[in-house]
């Protein structure tokens, strides 16, 4: 008797302990719905050029005739290369060149963040800020862009030439901390080349891409610490009477 009194009171403690609590609201740059706007709605008209007809058609005969939706990812690639990102019509225009309703393809082009769904910056940066990258400055490197670019993650700059967003691990983290500008990767970056990077993009002369810090590739930073001797031979440590 004593015990089930102990027991409900200390239940009825824990209720009334209970607090409200939510969850923090998941953020993201990116808009996962479609807003129609004057560039971006199902009447402006996209057709891929000759030349990208072409690459279209030689990367849809990789696919047998029934499996012509395979050709989704390279082709909403080639889209985008085309019109700069990608937009509703283009979208369109790949769901009819490989004979799938619009919905799957639109499934597509909205789960993977490599499609731009909204124009973007002649020159698109994504800054990793994943772990590796993050130990070895790349906190540093997103306030030295902002302040440089003098915009935030998520914006493009007014003249329309640079869009900063962040990225999880670019799959470089040997050469931590990185920052890919279209399709090439600077890394190694500090404050100091980062500003370097961003000059020359301004100029119109990019900087040759790759380690900013001199190394080779991924070499190790203090030189090599192993294989530092000459290769022996062939028969090294065998008997001699073998
Ligand atoms: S964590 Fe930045 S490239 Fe892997």
């Amino acid at each position: 008797m004593l015990r089930t009194a102990f027991k409900t009171a200390a239940i009825r403690n824990v209720v009334a302990k209970r607090t409200i609590s939510s969850t923090p609201a998941a953020l993201s740059d990116k808009l996962f719905v479609h807003r129609d706007t004057s560039d971006n709605n199902a009447n402006v008209k996209f057709e891929f050029n000759a030349e990208n007809l072409k690459r279209a058609e030689e990367i849809m005969a990789k696919y047998p005739p029934q499996y012509k939706k395979g050709a989704i990812m390279p082709l909403l690639d080639l889209g985008q290369r085309q019109l700069g990102w990608t937009s509703l019509p283009v979208m369109n225009a790949v769901a009819k060149m490989v004979e799938v309703p619009p919905m799957r393809v639109y499934e597509v082009a909205t789960f993977y963040t490599m499609y731009n769904r909204e124009p973007v910056g002649k020159y698109f940066l994504q800054l990793c800020t994943t772990t590796p990258c993050q130990l070895c400055g790349s906190t540093e490197i997103l306030k030295t862009i902002e302040k440089d670019l003098g915009i935030k993650v998520g914006e493009t700059t007014k003249d329309g030439k640079f869009t900063l967003v962040e990225v999880e691990c670019a799959g470089a983290c040997v050469n931590a901390p990185v920052l890919a500008v279209n399709d090439d990767y600077y890394e190694d970056l500090t404050s100091e080349t980062t500003i370097k990077v961003l000059q020359s993009l301004k100029a119109g002369k990019p900087i040759k891409a790759g380690p900013q810090s001199g190394r080779l590739t991924c070499e190790p930073k203090g030189g090599l610490t192993s294989l530092t001797s000459e290769p022996t031979g062939p028969g090294f440590m065998i008997r001699p009477d073998l």
